[in-house]
């Protein structure tokens, strides 16, 4: 089947998880993350998905925000922040307002003038997939912001990505999965979609049971996987 329906991860594929770190850092208010502030950024999303994969594991569903925020805490403390409240604050501040990487407006553009279905399946909260959105300005070019919240239960329970054919109608087959997380591309790989992993660091493929079917080094090459 032609790809009729084209499904982004959110942080890290569409959004720079590491802005808010690196904004920060920039900042005069916040210099005592000046030299550290790649290692906070990598421990705070490291214990991020670590979290969101326990807390599926154990059935103890909570929502993105507070795993996000639990992660930072620990990440606070283990770069030897854990008294700043100024920049805790600051940094959850930036996580709603994450810039989205530079081809993102254009490549969802290309797709939807092409008439396929676009949306984000992601683990973040309603709350703050709409800021995120909101602040890159993407609104209009994204159909449905589809999240875990919906089901209770963090990627990669199938659950979540049975969202996608709940909205759209679609069989799994019509379904281009786009991620940057390469354990999320290999897990809608084994449900069924065709995907691509996004590999803007150059990392080893995850050693998992499913390759992804594709591999891209940023989004620009999405349309023509999908058929545009
Ligand atoms: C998401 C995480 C996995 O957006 O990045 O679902």
């Amino acid at each position: 089947m032609p790809i009729t329906t084209c499904i982004f991860d959110a942080y890290g594929t569409l959004f720079d998880v590491s802005a808010a770190a690196r904004q920060a850092a920039s900042e005069p208010d916040y210099a005592a993350i000046a030299d550290d502030w790649p290692a906070l950024a990598e421990h705070w999303r490291n214990k991020q998905l670590s979290y969101s994969w326990l807390r599926a594991v154990a059935h103890a569903h909570c929502d993105f925000w507070q795993v996000t925020q639990e992660a930072l805490d620990w990440a606070l403390e283990k770069t030897g922040h854990a008294g700043d409240t100024a920049l805790r604050e600051r940094l959850l501040q930036l996580y709603w307002e994450l810039g989205a990487y530079p081809e993102v407006p254009d490549m969802l553009a290309t797709l939807k003038a092409a008439g396929l279905n676009t949306a984000i399946l992601s683990n973040g909260s309603p709350a703050m997939l709409r800021g995120a959105v909101d602040s890159a300005g993407i609104d209009g070019v994204l159909d449905a912001l589809l999240s875990v919240e919906s089901v209770g239960i963090f990627k990669p329970d199938a659950r979540v990505y049975d969202l996608v054919g709940g909205a759209f109608n679609c069989a799994n087959d019509e379904v281009l999965f786009v991620s940057s997380n390469g354990w999320d591309a290999a897990a809608a790989t084994g449900y069924g979609f065709t995907t691509a992993w996004v590999n803007r660091a150059d990392d080893p493929m995850d050693r998992l049971p499913w390759t992804p079917a594709h591999t891209l080094s940023d989004l620009t090459g999405v349309p023509a996987l999908a058929g545009v």
